[in-house]
């Protein structure tokens, strides 16, 4: 498979994605105490407001939100960081940081997650020119785990006490293809 080299960028512009049963759209302000209680419902790690709202400001076309029977069921939001890549030695590059994602537990299992995750890699290859994606996980959380080997992601090294309680995380990582700027167009 090809990596992404830049072409086809007007095309792929973000524009709101509605697939089955729910829509990804592009985070907004009025979003944020909603995207917090789903962040503090779901996961252990927390931020402040400042946080939340300078990766928003930052990097507001991978910070996104899955809207279901109009509300906000699910987010994920991303940091793109120059730096090494984490898959080809000694390669520059512009990386997709995914910080957090997470779906509530009653609309889990219907492909909320997935389609945060291609479209927040899309966009950051698009709007920002990252060509490789990656992110921590916790090695005891299987359902992520899973996610991310479906979505193509393998492990590129296990960080030591990455986590505040102490608990290890796998860093995992994945190039941005062309073909997956192509999915969910419509
Ligand atoms: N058990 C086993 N596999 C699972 C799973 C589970 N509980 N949840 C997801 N998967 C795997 C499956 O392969 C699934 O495909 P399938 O349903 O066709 O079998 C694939 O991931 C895609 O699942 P999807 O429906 O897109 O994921 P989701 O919308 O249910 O969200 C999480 C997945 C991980 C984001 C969600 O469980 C969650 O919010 N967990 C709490 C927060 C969290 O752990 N975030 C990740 C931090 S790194």
């Amino acid at each position: 498979m090809k990596t992404f080299k830049g072409s086809n960028r007007e095309c792929l512009k973000a524009s709101p994605l509605i697939l089955e049963g729910f829509e990804i759209r592009t985070f907004r302000r009025e979003d944020l105490d909603r995207v917090i209680e789903i962040n503090t419902r779901c996961l252990p790690e927390h931020y402040s407001t400042f946080f939340y709202l300078d990766l928003y400001d930052r990097f507001p076309k991978t910070f996104l939100v899955a809207v279901v029977d109009n509300e906000i069921q699910g987010y994920i939001m991303c940091r793109i960081e120059r730096g090494l890549s984490k898959l080809r030695a000694l390669r520059l590059t512009r990386l997709c940081h995914v910080v957090s994602i997470a779906v509530m537990e009653a609309y889990r299992r219907r492909g909320i997650a997935t389609a945060l995750m291609l479209r927040a890699m899309r966009n950051a290859a698009v709007e920002y020119g990252a060509t490789e994606c990656f992110l921590e996980v916790r090695v005891s959380n299987e359902p992520a785990l899973r996610l991310y080997n479906k979505l193509g992601f393998r492990k590129t090294r296990r960080i030591v006490g990455y986590y505040m309680d102490g608990e290890d995380a796998w860093e995992m990582a994945r190039p941005i293809f062309e073909e997956d700027l192509m999915k969910g167009l419509k």
